[in-house]
């Protein structure tokens, strides 16, 4: 049977890069490839917790993102911490970074920039719930980042992060621009993304490449290298650490399986892959071809990358 990743293979170089020297787009480029978060937020919810759910570590707030905050952040004696957070989703991870940096200052000001209300409404039930977060302060922007830096503003932040969010802002360079420009001297940018060089990233660049990018509504999958290219660029320093994660995704192999198929669309980040029958077989073809089997599971890494850039004082 001659699928996607067959046919490709036909072309492949000794190398055994795929795609390296592959410049004809094979398939025809799909509409929807990428736009599970402008397709419905609610699928996309759901998708989402299906991966989290497919974790072999329970949650997403598990990958120390507390132990990525720095010990000490320096800041006005007297003032809270400001911290500026882009795509916070339900807020598990900021009530992680938040309650480390309580341990050292006695009040923080976070402003929260997420689009969709659904994330916001369920970060502040969270908020409510959580007494060890009575110091922080809230400031709410129901805004993507790139809304939100249209109004450029006089606040500087002394800690900016961004987890699995990068992927979907309009202009990459734009907005790391914009991210450094509001950073506080001998601040912090904390910006986590799928590894391009994990098993998963890889499949998703892999598709990209294959399938195009549909509309405007996509994502761009912007990746790691990216980022760091453009610190490189700017002469900025940074530290990377990986965390790496398995997933199983044993249910994207059973047809009728909604968890299933919910997983798939997150991994290939497009809305309804299960009748999208080439793109289907490329994704789960990769991941037939990269996973492993532990006991009776298909097992798939995830690589999750941070990068941790400083702003020396001048
Ligand atoms: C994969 S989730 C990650 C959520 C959270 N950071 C986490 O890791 O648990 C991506 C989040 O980014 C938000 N988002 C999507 N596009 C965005 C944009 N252009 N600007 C800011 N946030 C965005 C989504 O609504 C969603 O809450």
């Amino acid at each position: 049977m001659c699928t996607p990743f067959n046919c490709i293979r036909a072309h492949v170089t000794p190398d055994g890069d795929l795609l390296a020297r592959f410049r004809v787009p094979l398939l025809e480029a799909m509409d929807n490839f990428g736009a599970l978060l402008t397709y419905s937020m609610p699928r996309y919810l759901s998708s989402f917790r299906a991966f989290l759910d497919s974790f072999d570590v329970s949650g997403h707030g598990d990958l120390s993102y507390g132990a990525m905050v720095p010990d000490s952040i320096l800041c006005e004696s007297g003032e809270d911490v400001r911290v500026l957070r882009i795509g916070s989703g339900s807020g598990e991870i900021d009530s992680v970074m938040l309650k480390k940096l309580l341990q050292r200052h006695s009040s923080v000001y976070i402003r929260v920039v997420e689009p969709s209300e659904e994330m916001i409404g369920r970060y502040k039930s969270l908020v409510r719930e959580d007494t060890g977060l009575g110091a922080v302060k809230f400031d709410w922007r129901q805004q993507t980042a790139d809304e939100y830096f249209t109004t450029k503003e006089e606040t500087k932040f002394h800690l900016i992060h961004a987890v699995h969010v990068l992927y979907y802002v309009k202009d990459l360079h734009a907005t790391l621009r914009n991210m450094w420009e509001e950073l506080a001297d001998g601040g912090y940018m904390l910006i986590a993304m799928e590894s391009d060089r994990s098993d998963w990233g890889k499949m998703v660049y892999r598709l990209r490449e294959i399938f195009g990018l549909g509309g405007s509504s996509s994502a761009l999958f912007s990746s790691p290298t990216e980022i760091k290219q453009w610190f490189d660029e700017m002469k900025i320093g940074y530290v990377t650490s990986e965390d790496e994660v398995n997933m199983n995704v044993t249910a994207c192999f059973k047809e009728e399986s909604e968890p299933g198929k919910l997983l798939l669309d997150f991994l290939v980040h497009t809305p309804h892959v299960s009748s999208e029958t080439d793109l289907r077989a490329a994704a789960l073809e990769y991941i037939l071809q990269n996973s492993s089997m532990v006991e009776d599971k298909i097992v798939l890494k995830s690589v999750n990358e941070v990068m941790v850039a400083f702003k020396t004082c001048e």
